[in-house]
């Protein structure tokens, strides 16, 4: 994602570090940058000289002291709440009280990040989409105490970018699309586990009858069931609503390592297709399992 995000901005004119602890993650991240402007460029997108330009503006850093002087930092780490305050309480050492702090995160409240934060109301969610150069949404998330000036930044920031924005104006977990997303998989996945209907059957239903250009299931095994799973499990963990607790399937084939394209099976088969993306050490051990509480609705 923040390679994505480092693409879109520099294309957008805006000089971008991109920084990561893992210099191999930096590497990757500008080998897909290249390969994707070269897309663009094939596909007559964008001029070969926007493009270069766009790669000439992107540089690389290690540690977060090179965020100095931005006038937004976009974090897009690891999906864990230390990981991203860790971060967010760095952040606030290094840059000037009035740069913007934007989370990427799909479903961890704002508010819980911005904690961590020195000037809570510059704390803002800008939820870009994968993959980035591709997807034009951008959901703006207000936590808390984010105020009109920060959400007016990160507003201007990604339209630069060329996304379109829509706002959440309330910090509910998972936001708007997220929950959306889990609570449509929740249900495919518990349709295919009580053998209503195959996965098949289900996804070609959504395409041809509701026009959606894939179905949920293939949608999960692009994002990853573990991805998936984890977001639901934050919504449930935040509002105890039994619709978002993550149905056995999907918690099955995510014990069985089975998440999707990036493993090469997930809902439906890949082969060949495996990017071997998925270890423990980077998404860090699972936590304890879930147990079902009463909804508080
Ligand atoms: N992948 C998606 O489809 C998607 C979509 C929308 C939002 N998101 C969110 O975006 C964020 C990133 O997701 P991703 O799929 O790109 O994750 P990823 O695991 O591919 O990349 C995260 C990167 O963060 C780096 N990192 C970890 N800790 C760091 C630190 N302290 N300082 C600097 N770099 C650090 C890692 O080395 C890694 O390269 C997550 O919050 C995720 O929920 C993901």
């Amino acid at each position: 994602m923040g390679s994505g995000i480092a693409q879109v901005t520099s294309l957008g004119g805006s000089d971008v570090t991109l920084i990561d602890t893992d210099e191999g993650a930096l590497e990757r991240a500008l080998a897909a940058i290249r390969s994707s402007l070269d897309r663009f460029v094939a596909k007559e997108k964008t001029s070969a000289e926007d493009a270069e330009a766009a790669l000439g503006r992107i540089t690389t850093a290690t540690g977060l002291e090179a965020a100095a002087g931005a006038e937004i930092a976009v974090e897009a780490v690891f999906e864990r709440l230390p990981v991203k305050q860790e971060v967010f309480r760095t952040l606030s050492a290094v840059c000037a009280p009035e740069t913007v702090l934007a989370t990427n995160t799909s479903a961890i409240p704002i508010t819980e990040i911005a904690a961590a934060a020195t000037h809570p109301e510059r704390v803002v969610g800008t939820h870009f989409f994968s993959p980035v150069p591709m997807m034009r949404l951008c959901e703006l998330v207000r936590g808390l105490h984010t105020g009109d000036e920060a959400l007016a930044k990160a507003r201007a920031f990604a339209e630069a970018a060329g996304k379109t924005c829509v706002v959440v104006n309330r910090d509910v977990a998972g936001f708007a699309t997220t929950r959306l997303i889990c609570a449509f998989v929740n249900e495919a996945a518990r349709l295919v586990e009580d053998g209503v209907i195959s996965a098949e059957d289900l996804d070609t239903a959504c395409r041809l009858g509701f026009g959606h250009p894939m179905g949920p299931l293939a949608t999960a095994d692009l994002t990853g069931i573990d991805v998936i799973t984890h977001a639901t499990e934050n919504i449930y963990e935040d509002t105890a609503d039994p619709k978002f607790f993550p149905p056995a399937m999907l918690r099955r084939l995510v014990a069985a390592g089975e998440i999707g394209r990036k493993s090469g099976k997930g809902f439906f088969d890949y082969e060949g297709l495996s990017t071997g993306l998925w270890t423990t050490e980077r998404r860090g051990p699972r936590p304890a399992p879930l147990r079902m509480r009463p909804s508080s609705r």
